[in-house]
C-alpha cells in the first residue's frame, strides 16, 4: 500500500468539514477548536479529507501521514499541532462477497487488530469501545491495555457510503483508520512530557533506534514543577483557548501544564472569576523560583491589556 507524506496543511470549511458530513453545529467547527485563516480556510483539523483526493486520483487505497492543527487545552500530553497517519481500504462492492459490510468490517478488525500486536506485542490485550465519527458507520475506537490502564490508539470505521461512491471512480465500499502519532510515541516510548519530541536536538534522536519500537525515552531534566496561580475577572473578550494559545507560544519552553483551578460568578455583579494554575517546568533547563517569578510575572502584566480580564 502507498505511503504518501501529505504537507496540504491549509484546507477549507467546505473539504474538512462539510464533505465530511460535520454537523453544521459540530465543536470541530467553532474557532475554539480549529485554526481558521478565515471565513473559507483554515488549517486542517485532520488528514481524513486529504484521503478523498487520494480516492478522486483513482487510488483504492493509502497511507498518508501529516501534520494537523487543533486548538486544544495545555498540558503534558497536548500540542496544537500533530502528526496523523490516516489509511483507506476500498473495493468495489462486489468484490467485498456477499456479506459485502460484514466482510470489510471484518477486514478492518483484523488489520487493525493485527497493528496493535505489532506495535504492542501478541500478549497486548485490546478491546473494540463503538465511538462516533460524521463520516463513518460503524465508527469503532481501539484500545489497549497497556501497563495498567486503557488508551485508545486509533480511530477508525466504515465509510459512509455518500463518501466512497462520490469520491471513487467506482461503486465502492470501504474504511478507513487514524492514529495521532505523538500519542503513539509518548506510549510506546514512554515519553512523559510532549514538548520533548518538539524540541530538536540530536541528543532526543539518538535515543531511539529505528528498528526498536519499544526503546525507554530518558529524559535529562528530571526537575519537578512549580506552580504558581493567577485569578481575574473576564470580559466577554477572554476566550480560553486564545489564552491558552498565547501561554503556549510565549511560553511554551517554560510552562508544561495550565488547569483551570476555580471558577464563579459574583452575586454582587455579576462578574465570573476565574482562576488558573500555571504549571512551570524548562524543557531546555531547569527552571529556578526566581526565574518563574520573573514570567509569572510578565504573564500577569500581559493579559490583563490583551484578553481584558482585571487581574485580582
Ligand atoms: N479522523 C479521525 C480522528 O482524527 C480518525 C479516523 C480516521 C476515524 C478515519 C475514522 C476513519 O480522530
Amino acid at each position: 500500500m502507498p505511503l504518501i507524506i501529505d504537507n496540504n496543511f491549509k484546507s477549507t470549511v467546505r473539504k474538512s468539514f462539510d464533505q465530511l458530513f460535520f454537523h453544521p453545529k459540530h465543536q470541530a467547527r467553532s474557532k475554539s477548536d480549529t485554526y481558521f485563516i478565515d471565513n473559507e480556510f483554515l488549517m486542517r483539523p485532520h488528514i481524513t479529507a486529504n484521503e478523498l483526493d487520494y480516492l478522486a486520483r483513482g487510488y483504492s487505497q493509502v497511507l498518508l501521514a501529516g501534520r494537523v492543527f487543533r486548538r486544544d487545552q495545555i498540558d503534558k500530553t497536548h500540542f496544537p499541532m500533530f502528526h496523523q497517519l490516516e489509511g483507506v481500504v476500498t473495493r468495489p462492492g462486489h468484490l467485498w462477497g456477499s456479506d459485502g459490510v460484514k466482510n470489510c468490517y471484518f477486514d478492518l478488525k483484523s488489520i487493525l487488530e493485527k497493528l496493535a500486536v505489532y506495535l504492542f506485542g501478541k500478549d497486548i490485550q485490546f478491546r473494540w469501545v463503538e465511538t462516533h465519527f460524521p463520516y463513518t458507520y460503524p465508527s469503532l475506537e481501539l484500545e489497549v491495555y497497556f501497563r495498567g490502564a486503557w488508551l485508545e490508539i486509533l480511530g477508525c470505521g466504515i465509510l459512509h457510503d455518500k463518501i466512497t461512491t462520490q469520491h471513487s471512480k467506482t461503486d465502492s465500499l470501504g474504511w478507513a483508520f487514524g492514529i495521532g502519532l505523538e500519542r503513539l510515541l509518548m506510549i510506546l516510548n514512554e515519553i512523559e512530557d510532549i514538548r520533548t519530541i518538539w524540541i530538536d536536538t540530536p541528543q532526543f534522536l539518538e535515543q531511539f533506534d529505528y528498528y526498536k519500537l519499544d526503546t525507554k525515552f530518558k529524559a535529562n531534566l528530571m526537575s519537578e514543577s512549580i506552580t504558581r496561580d493567577v485569578s481575574f475577572w473576564i470580559s466577554d473578550r477572554f476566550e480560553q483557548n486564545a489564552f491558552l494559545d498565547f501561554l503556549r507560544e510565549a511560553f511554551g519552553d517554560e510552562i508544561e501544564d495550565v488547569k483551570l483551578i476555580d471558577q464563579y460568578v459574583s452575586q454582587h455583579n455579576g462578574h465570573e472569576s476565574r482562576c488558573y494554575r500555571l504549571f512551570y517546568r524548562g524543557i531546555n533547563a531547569v527552571l529556578s523560583e526566581n526565574e518563574v517569578n520573573g514570567i509569572h510575572d510578565i504573564i500577569c502584566q500581559k493579559i490583563g491589556p490583551r484578553f481584558g480580564v482585571v487581574i485580582r
